[in-house]
């Protein structure tokens, strides 16, 4: 199957309503369309046991919830999502397409909520194994841009301006350091273009990976 000796994860990210579910989800069908054997996941959740602390996280009567207790629960979703689908499939050589990963942790926890870069980093080797993301694309959009493209009424979504406008510096500060792995997406282009921006920019990195497309 396609030569490859292993799979390959693609990860999404970006502040709320910057499209890159939308995103995602045209890869995918991408990939069902040429028959590349993937799956498709999304963090926090993917499996029954993340997508129950999904609740827990999001619920916006959660208002006490600890800064600490918020960031080893997204640590756990992903601990079980990476031992339960990820790993499996990057075996299997599936790519992998996740909506969110261990950068939304960067961005939304150490940089928004001021945690230790190095002890989370410590944390997410510990639940994930150490897997890093072969491909990122992050979906940059100004926060005001986002917030009118939708309905934001989740624990995290209400965290406030400042709060997200802290995230969006914090991801782009990690593209930055990361120029490699990280495409930067211009989140206010239309829809079909990002998408063929998106396929354009895989096709190239599967074959890089010795993939036969
Ligand atoms: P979603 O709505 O894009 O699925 O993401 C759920 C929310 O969880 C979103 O507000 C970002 C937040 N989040 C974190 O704060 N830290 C994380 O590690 C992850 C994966 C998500």
């Amino acid at each position: 199957m396609h030569g490859v000796r292993r799979g390959v994860l693609i990860t999404f990210e970006g502040v709320e309503g910057s499209g890159k579910t939308t995103q995602a989800k045209g890869l995918v069908d991408w990939l069902c369309e040429r028959e590349i054997p993937h799956i498709f996941v999304r963090e926090p959740g993917g499996t029954t046991v993340g997508e129950a602390i999904r609740s827990i996280l999001l619920n916006p009567e959660h208002k006490e919830m600890h800064q600490k207790c918020e960031v080893l629960l997204f640590l756990a979703a992903r601990s079980q999502l990476t031992y339960e689908k990820i790993l499996p499939a990057i075996q299997q050589k599936k790519v992998v397409v996740a909506d969110r990963f261990y950068d939304s942790t960067y961005a939304y926890q150490v940089c928004g909520r001021d945690l230790s870069p190095r002890l989370i980093s410590v944390f997410n080797r510990f639940a994930t194994a150490g897997i890093r993301p072969d491909l990122t694309f992050l979906v940059d959009l100004d926060i005001a841009k986002g917030r009118v493209r939708g309905v934001f009424d989740d624990r995290m979504e209400t965290a406030g301006k400042t709060y997200h406008q802290k995230v969006r510096e914090g991801y782009l500060k990690l593209a930055h350091r990361a120029k490699k792995r990280i495409k930067i997406l211009n989140g206010e282009k239309l829809l079909d273009d990002l998408k063929r921006e998106v396929v354009d920019y895989t096709k190239a990195f599967l074959i890089r990976k010795g993939y036969k497309l």
